[in-house]
């Protein structure tokens, strides 16, 4: 006769509930993840088909609530969120992350992807991967592993034909260092603003040129603001998805192993996802009114090579990263 069916059961009830406690980890979880995307976003659909993979791996134990469109706050607050365990989990830009530990943003390197697929294999090298273990104790959260947005492109309003015509523009970037030594470098006036901000700035002209990515200028309609798209393809754009550091304490070896084999799966397709889909958008893009120049580093002058100067200094990965990309180069 087990202990468990000696005690009356009442007392067998609170002994039970006492045990599911202090394992703690097999208590059924609803995590929160967070995301500055809008719903119909691939980052935000692929959050929900990974919140769908576990409920379904776990028989319901555990699920997930998605919150798209910056609903928790800005990044650098679903940030903070994640190191105090007040968030559980976010798909969050590696612009954040490099925030915090500048060896990332090493991805930024002008022109290290040739092209989307490029950027694809450097995202999944080993030196990607190994990057993701210094993030638990330098930003208190756990990197399962990389996604991705397309190339970065440049929506202006007036005619483009040089970078001339960029200086002293007035140009909204994602708010971080790697994108603003950039277009500083380039001589534009580079204006840090999150995505959510970004349309009604450029539609009151707040802002007259943005940086951005094939997938939002197609789907946010941005070139209907704008007169020029430079398809200039100049930067990859990566996303990670994090989970808080306190949170993964709690979590059985189980739990980890199948967060990790879900979340990772979901990230990986949508690498795969933007690789097919990225020259799409462009393709609609260029069917519209719009103009649109293709440019490549030329356009861009010593600004690349000067950007390295200043990012060796802040990245120690970055000329390991270059390698990386020039080894998995077509
Ligand atoms: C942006 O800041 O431009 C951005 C953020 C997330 C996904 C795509 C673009």
């Amino acid at each position: 006769m087990s202990f468990m069916m000696k005690l009356p059961a009442a007392l067998a009830a609170s002994v039970a509930a006492a045990t599911m406690m202090l394992a703690g980890a097999a208590a059924a979880k609803d995590f929160r993840l967070g995301l500055i995307t809008p719903p119909n976003h691939i980052w935000t659909q692929a959050a929900e088909n990974f919140g769908t993979d576990l409920s379904d791996a776990t028989d319901g134990a555990h699920s997930v609530t998605v919150f798209p469109a910056q609903q928790l706050g800005s990044e650098a607050e679903m940030m903070q969120q994640l190191q105090t365990g007040a968030l559980d989990m976010a798909f969050l830009t590696v612009a954040e992350v490099s925030n915090r530990v500048p060896d990332f943003g090493a991805f930024y390197a002008p022109y290290m992807a040739q092209d989307i697929a490029h950027a694809g294999r450097i995202l999944q090298s080993d030196l990607a991967l190994r990057m993701l273990e210094d993030l638990p104790a330098k930003a208190g959260v756990v990197g399962i592993g990389y996604g991705m947005a397309g190339l970065r492109q440049i929506v202006s309003k007036g005619e483009v034909t040089s970078a001339a015509d960029l200086e002293g523009k007035k140009l909204r970037i994602t708010p971080f260092k790697p994108i603003l030594d950039f277009y500083n470098l380039l001589g534009a006036a580079p204006t840090p603003m999150p995505l959510p901000a970004v349309y009604d700035a450029l539609a009151n002209g707040q802002v007259n040129a943005i940086d951005m990515d094939a997938e939002l200028i197609w789907k946010l309609k941005y070139f209907e603001q704008a007169d020029t798209v430079v398809v200039s393809n100049h930067m990859m754009f990566p996303m990670v998805g994090l989970v808080s550091a306190k949170v993964w304490q709690g979590l059985s070896e189980e739990e980890r192993a199948t967060i990790t084999e879900l979340m990772k799966k979901r990230l990986d397709e949508c690498i795969a996802t933007y690789i097919v889909k990225d020259r799409e958008w462009l393709d609609q893009v260029r069917g519209t009114d719009t103009a649109f120049i293709d440019v490549g580093p030329e356009f861009f002058g010593d600004v690349p090579a000067q950007w390295d100067e200043i990012w060796s200094e802040q990245s120690s990965v970055l000329s390991e990263m270059r390698d990386t990309a020039a080894a998995s180069a077509e």
